[in-house]
């Protein structure tokens, strides 16, 4: 029988959380999971990079290290040198990273992150060890105009650096119009999207059937059971719903 896919659920806190709270809601969500979730769900929480070192000793303290893995939010490109306010993907390890999450619509946006750099970094995060999560989405503009499947099949061809896997690389899809604004594609919209994602890798791997493919925009406790229930959707990016872990358990258990 073919092995299945493992379910990743992700938390981006984005530029949320200061050490003292940060802190209090990493031990709740590490003492919830530790208690009931089935192990077949990985959980990673990706807050900001100036807390990566004290929450992995936090989880090493508590012994929630199996049950909880760390991720940073951007890389470099470079593993060192003359970048001023830059992290690279060795430092993220260094501080207690096991994935990087990259290519997000807001750094694209924000920092004119193009496809090339994009690649550039998720070939970084592989050089370092850390398991990319790779962001690909439509605008609203380009979903209108019948086009997103075109784009996301775009930005995906020109984010994956050539020795990609499924091993080292995860798949978010997120749309730009679903982030933090409470709207979602439909079902049909999302399986779409996630099939035309798996066909593209299996063109360029050969076989994609173990990639993980995750959905992300605005999914929250209320949504995510019927989010989980479509066959290509092998998890979540969660953005304000990880900042608490009231909203965040129930989506991970959702997912076991
Ligand atoms: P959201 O963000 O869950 O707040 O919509 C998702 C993301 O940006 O990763």
């Amino acid at each position: 029988m073919a092995e299945r896919r493992r379910r990743l659920i992700a938390g981006n806190w984005k530029m949320n959380g200061l050490f003292g709270s940060g802190r209090a809601e990493l031990g709740k969500l590490a003492r919830k999971s530790m208690a009931a979730l089935r192990p077949e769900v990985d959980i990673v929480v990706c807050p900001p990079a100036t807390l990566l070192r004290p929450f992995a000793d936090l989880l090493r303290k508590i012994r929630a290290g199996r049950r909880i893995a760390l991720g940073g939010q951007d890389c470099h490109g470079e593993a060192a040198g003359a970048h001023t306010g830059d992290l690279s993907a060795e430092m993220l390890r260094d501080a207690g990273a096991r994935y990087v999450i990259l290519g997000h619509s807001e750094r694209r946006a924000d920092h004119g992150e193009s496809d090339a750099i994009v690649c550039n970094k998720v070939a970084a995060a592989h050089r370092a060890g850390l398991i990319a999560i790779l962001c690909v989405g439509e605008t609203a503009v380009e979903r209108a105009q019948g086009q997103a499947l075109t784009a996301v099949r775009r930005q995906l061809l020109g984010s994956l650096p050539g020795s990609a896997s499924a091993v080292d690389t995860v798949i978010a899809y997120e749309p730009v119009w679903a982030i933090g604004s409470g709207k979602t594609p439909t079902a049909p919209e999302i399986a779409e999207v996630h099939a035309a994602i798996r066909e593209t890798l299996a063109a360029r791997w050969g076989n994609a059937e173990m990639a993980r493919i995750l959905y992300g925009g605005s999914v929250k406790p209320d949504n995510a059971s019927a989010l989980f229930g479509l066959p290509e959707v092998d998890g979540a990016l969660i953005g304000g719903a990880s900042l608490k872990t009231a909203d965040f358990w129930p989506i991970a258990v959702a997912a076991g």
